[in-house]
């Protein structure tokens, strides 16, 4: 069977929880128009019918159906849903951090990761509320609560530390689009948890030495730019909505067995084959590496450890020492809710 027919033959129903928000509304718009979606249910708790009778004009292949919560609403959105991207909950205002957003967005994530295990247990999850190092370790506390956690379904999104990397180096890569070198972005989703590894660029280049530190704390601290700019109005949403599409998008391909597809995401390592090795080399048990994408999920977790940069071994170790607190914080939320 040639490419084309399986993508049209596989199903790939998709739902965004979060979709009236300010990523939600342009992730939705390009989910909408993706030939590879045939069914996007979109679920908030505002404003989702005229989101939905907005998009459905679009003649694109999705069918499109919106949500709130009365008339189980999230019940109806999730059942027969195989992908489900969350980017719903506060966002960061300038002097906030991500951790700051735990209390609110640490409840709603949990309420929608316990409808997800309830009406699409086996849905690929794609987690983008922040602090995304907390809660895709309470997305997981939730779906093994309910009996129903597969590691190699739960993604946390941290594809806009990838694509920033990708664009703020492109004057030492030289190429004309930026997206063409890829830049392994490990660790976690904030502030110093989040580790470029240049030295694993493909292709390689070369960044002089006086630049390093400044392009380091660019794309560890890039989001800030965006909060501060907004001045109020919030954070990053229609670059997040582009790098939430990205790696959704892939999640798709390779679930309609596209192969050699390679993230950086946020995943529960010893639940992914190779992830015990990182786990082991890193002390963290959620933790940002390149993944190999299958129909199954995270097919396999890519260690990239070996042989990285004194310069990035010091990045690493300031980012496990932030990264632990956050996944413990997100696990006791579930464990030990005070
Ligand atoms: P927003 O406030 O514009 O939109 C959030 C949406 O979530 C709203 O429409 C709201 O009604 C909805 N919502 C709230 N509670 C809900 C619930 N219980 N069920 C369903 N929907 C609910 O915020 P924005 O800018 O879209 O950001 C959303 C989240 O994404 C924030 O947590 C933000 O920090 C995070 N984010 C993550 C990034 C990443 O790289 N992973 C980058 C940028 C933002």
């Amino acid at each position: 069977m040639v490419k084309a027919d399986l993508q049209e033959l596989t199903r790939s129903p998709t739902a965004v929880l979060g979709a009236s928000g300010g990523i939600g509304q342009p992730l939705s718009l390009l989910l909408k128009a993706c030939p590879l979606v045939d069914e996007l249910a979109l679920y908030d708790v505002v404003n989702t019918p005229g989101v939905t009778a907005d998009l459905s004009h679009i003649s694109s292949v999705a069918k499109i159906s919106g949500y709130l919560p009365k008339d189980d609403g999230l019940k109806h959105a999730l059942t027969g849903t195989d992908i489900v991207v969350i980017p719903a909950g506060i966002p960061r205002k300038p002097g906030m951090t991500r951790d700051d957003l735990f209390k609110i967005n640490a409840g709603i994530v949990r309420d929608l990761v316990e409808g997800i295990a309830k009406h699409c247990p086996k849905a690929f999850v794609l987690i983008i509320s922040n602090p995304v190092n907390s809660t895709v370790p309470i997305a997981a506390e939730v779906l093994k609560a309910a009996g129903v956690f597969d590691a190699k379904r739960l993604f946390g999104v941290t594809t806009l530390d990838v694509v920033r990397a990708e664009t703020f180096t492109q004057k030492y890569t030289g190429q004309k689009n930026p997206a063409h070198t890829k830049i392994p972005v490990i660790g976690g989703h904030s502030g110093e948890t989040i580790v470029p590894i240049f030295s694993k660029a493909s292709p390689s280049f070369t960044i002089p030495d006086d630049k390093y530190d400044d392009l380091i704390k660019r794309v560890q601290f890039g989001g800030d730019e965006v909060v501060q700019a907004k001045d109020g109005a919030g954070s990053a949403t229609l670059s997040m909505a582009y790098a939430g599409y990205r790696f959704a998008e892939s999640v798709i391909k390779a679930a309609k067995g596209e192969k050699g597809i390679i993230e950086p995401t946020f995943i529960y390592l010893p639940g992914v084959v190779g992830g015990e090795e990182i786990a082991e080399a890193t002390g963290v048990q959620f933790f940002s590496t390149p993944v190999e994408l299958g129909p199954n999920g995270a097919e396999k977790a890519i260690n990239i450890l070996d042989g990285i940069t004194d310069k990035e071994s010091r990045l690493l170790e300031a980012c496990k020492a932030g990264l632990q607190g956050n996944i413990l914080k997100g696990v006791d939320f579930i464990k030990s809710p005070v």
